[in-house]
């Protein structure tokens, strides 16, 4: 099973670059075509949080449209600058796993590894929650499970990453949360968005994965009291491919035009080769 996750599209209104510079909506159809151009293609895409800019339904049109490129299930989930009633309304006809009303949770069972969506956002904040009711609702869905791998995604990280730019708008868990996720082994990776930029940390006796933007990154500053700026680096997405016999093995596909593929044949004077290969 392969799965390509996607994050942080900003759309933006036609002609309204983000910050007046970042072109986010041609940084979405270079991340949808950079899927298209897997092969084999993977079966189907997570887009974790912060779809549109500033929750427009302009916006969403176009995330709607470049996502309908897309030949596999597509699970959307929302981010801060999402608006969770919009995101549904644009959203909920293409994608019918989306709750008609309430938190936008939900569980995917139709490949080997399990998928747990879920739904972190507190309307006007930038950070993110898990409330006691989606707790709850978390703890039903692993016991459901009966130990099958699975996947759970969300678009605020659950954790601390050691930078505090970033960690001043994290998701706001329970001490129980962490326990919660403990307690299931199967859970193969906590794979979120949010920071624009790939961030793997231990978390909970499993792994936290933060995934890059498809437009603007945010700048790596490890200096105490920094605050974020971002930055024009290559976005990517990643790759997630899941084995019996390995579990889910995480990749990093930069999105761009990086030239072709080129063997690795060597120049015959190669100060390496072996003699007997010069013949
Ligand atoms: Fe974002
Ligand atoms: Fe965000």
């Amino acid at each position: 099973m392969i799965i390509a996750q996607l994050s942080d599209f900003h759309a933006r209104p036609h002609g309204c670059p983000a910050y007046g510079f970042v072109d986010t909506n041609a940084a979405i159809e270079g991340a949808v075509d950079a899927v298209l151009a897997l092969d084999p293609a993977p079966d189907c895409v997570l887009v974790t949080g912060d779809l549109a800019d500033c929750g427009l339904a302009e916006e969403y049109a176009i995330v709607r449209a470049e996502l309908r490129r897309l030949p596999m299930p597509v699970y959307v989930l929302p981010g801060n600058h999402d608006r969770r009633e919009s995101f549904a309304l644009a959203l909920g006809a293409d994608y019918g796993y989306l709750p008609k009303a309430g938190f936008l949770h939900y569980t995917i069972e139709d490949f080997p590894v399990r998928l747990i969506g879920l739904d972190t956002v507190i309307a006007g904040e930038d950070g993110g929650e898990i409330c006691a009711e989606r707790e709850a609702w978390l703890t039903t869905r692993l016991r459901e499970g009966q130990g099958r791998p699975t996947l759970i995604f969300m678009h605020h990280p659950p954790f601390t990453v050691g930078v505090d730019g970033m960690d001043v708008i994290p998701c706001r868990v329970s001490a129980s949360f962490s326990a919660l996720i403990a307690d299931h082994p199967e859970i193969e990776r906590v794979l979120c968005g949010h920071y624009h930029r790939p961030i793997q940390r231990r978390f909970a006796g499993t792994i936290g994965y933060v995934a890059p933007g498809t437009a603007h990154q945010v700048a790596l500053d490890l200096r105490p009291g920094t605050e974020n700026w971002f930055i024009m680096e290559p976005p990517a997405f990643a790759v997630h491919a899941w084995r019996l016999e390995t579990g889910v093995v995480s990749h990093l596909q930069p999105i761009g035009d990086y030239g072709p593929r080129r063997p690795f044949v060597l120049d015959p004077a190669y100060p390496g080769k072996p003699q007997a290969a010069h013949v």
